[in-house]
């Protein structure tokens, strides 16, 4: 029986095996993030409200519309976490990596809130992997950042995600494109709604799935035409930088993502087989964050990568990842000092690095032994007491039903030979 609670609605759990799968795409990226030299961050999972208002951007929808946000019992407005960029940033910035030598190359992973409509793929507690490189203008990084993140798929064993690549210039040539497309999307026929988006966040609108707005959207002007020289230089170098490393990419220059800090670079990965909630990761530069928050000028690009929708597309495909064992070896104790002996293997086989579990000693030799099996172990060792007066324990292979007797001082090194450790 169940208790009277349940999760909170929309919340994304995991328990196995579900989530060993979990576990392992997390230490895969721990892996890549390792090779490229980034280093490990545990941060705060809520901040002062202030930081994502600023940071993320008062118009967005996860400010507006979606953040968990509350008074502490001190009176301070608190706001779980809807995303980690500005928090990683205020980090560095508080904790003085920049000043350690840059650029600053963190990651971090754990929960995010959001408080969206709850569907499949899209939670209101959610998980990523977030990957940052702090303090580099340098168009090497963007597509460093994006071969990290690729190797990772490609590793989990994903063949079909799609990487869609824009830019939306900078501080430079962006206000010019804005009023431009300001212009245009103020002759089209809106509802209330988006013409007030229209003058808050005009390319937002760009973005706008609906049939009767896409249809008008047709010549709108595009960003990628109005890029600046440097910034059409930068764009240029990561798509090369990209090609020389075979990642192939769609050019998407309505791609405009929902959080406002982005500049020049920004990407989506997207996978085709999830229907609504295709985009399995996202990210870009930010090179006026750090300022927004009231730090120095420090550019910066990273990316998110949503790891429920990453296991989503896993099972999509039919990717099943290697998930070690959890028991190589069962033990079966048949009364009390065969218990000590069981005991004493299983704390030796652990210390030698073989997963071992066993029965309590009350157990029938018939239910231990449907407990070895379900535990998927290789092997289970029985020790009676008739075994130990002998001076021996039966070893059986749960695979083939053969059973041998091995003299007690032989046991551990004769498992651990077995194993193949
Ligand atoms: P984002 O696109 O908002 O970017 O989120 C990144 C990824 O998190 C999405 O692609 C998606 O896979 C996943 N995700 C977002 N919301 C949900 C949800 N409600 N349920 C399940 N998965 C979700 C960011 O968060 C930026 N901070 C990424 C970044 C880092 N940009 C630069 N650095």
């Amino acid at each position: 029986m169940s208790s009277s609670f349940q999760a909170p609605k929309g919340v994304s759990e995991y328990v196995p095996p579900q989530a060993e799968a979990l576990l392992a795409v997390r230490q895969a990226f721990a892996e890549q993030a390792r090779l490229a030299g980034y280093g490990y961050v545990e941060l705060a999972v809520f901040e002062d409200t202030q930081l994502f208002k600023r940071g993320v951007g008062e118009s967005t929808d996860v400010v507006t519309k979606e953040m968990y946000t509350f008074e502490d019992r001190g009176g301070r407005s608190i706001t779980l976490r809807p995303e980690f960029t500005a928090g990683v940033l205020r980090a560095v910035l508080e904790y003085g990596l920049h000043k350690q030598g840059l650029p600053v190359k963190v990651w971090t992973t754990g929960p995010a809130f959001r408080a969206e409509r709850p569907q499949k793929g899209r939670y209101r507690q959610f998980y990523q992997l977030d990957l940052e490189a702090i303090g580099s203008q340098d168009p090497q990084i963007d597509a460093e950042t994006i071969a990290i993140a690729w190797n990772w798929y490609q590793g989990l064993g994903l063949r079909q995600v799609r990487l869609l690549l824009n830019s939306l210039g900078c501080r430079e040539c962006r206000p010019a494109y804005r009023t431009r497309l300001q212009e245009f999307l103020r002759g089209l026929d809106l509802d209330e709604a988006t013409r007030a988006r229209v003058e808050i966040n005009p390319l937002r609108v760009l973005d706008d799935k609906r049939p009767e707005v896409k249809a008008q959207l047709t010549d709108a002007p595009l960003m990628a035409d109005h890029l600046c020289a440097a910034c059409k230089a930068h764009h240029d170098k990561v798509r090369s930088l990209l090609a020389d490393v075979g990642i192939a990419w769609t050019d998407e220059p309505r791609l405009v993502r929902g959080l406002d800090y982005y500049t020049r670079t920004t990407y989506e990965f997207e996978h085709p087989l999830l229907g609504a909630q295709s985009g399995i990761g996202g990210g870009g530069r930010y090179d006026g964050l750090s300022e927004d928050i009231g730090g120095p000028p420090l550019p910066g690009i990273g990316f998110g990568l949503g790891l429920d929708r990453t296991l989503l597309a896993l099972e999509a495909e039919g990717v099943q990842l290697p998930v070690p064992s959890r028991c190589q070896v069962f033990g079966v104790p048949l009364g009390e000092t065969a218990e000590h002996k069981v005991f004493t293997l299983v704390a030796e086989l652990r210390r030698a690095g073989i997963a071992a579990d066993m029965a309590p000693a009350g157990k029938s030799l018939k239910s231990a032994m449907k407990s070895a099996d379900r535990s998927g172990a290789a092997y289970a060792v029985i020790i009676g007491e008739r075994d130990i007066t002998a001076g021996s324990a039966q070893v059986k292979d749960l695979a083939t039903g053969e059973q041998i007797a091995v003299p007690l001082t032989d046991l551990t090194a004769t498992l651990l030979e077995r194993i193949g450790r």
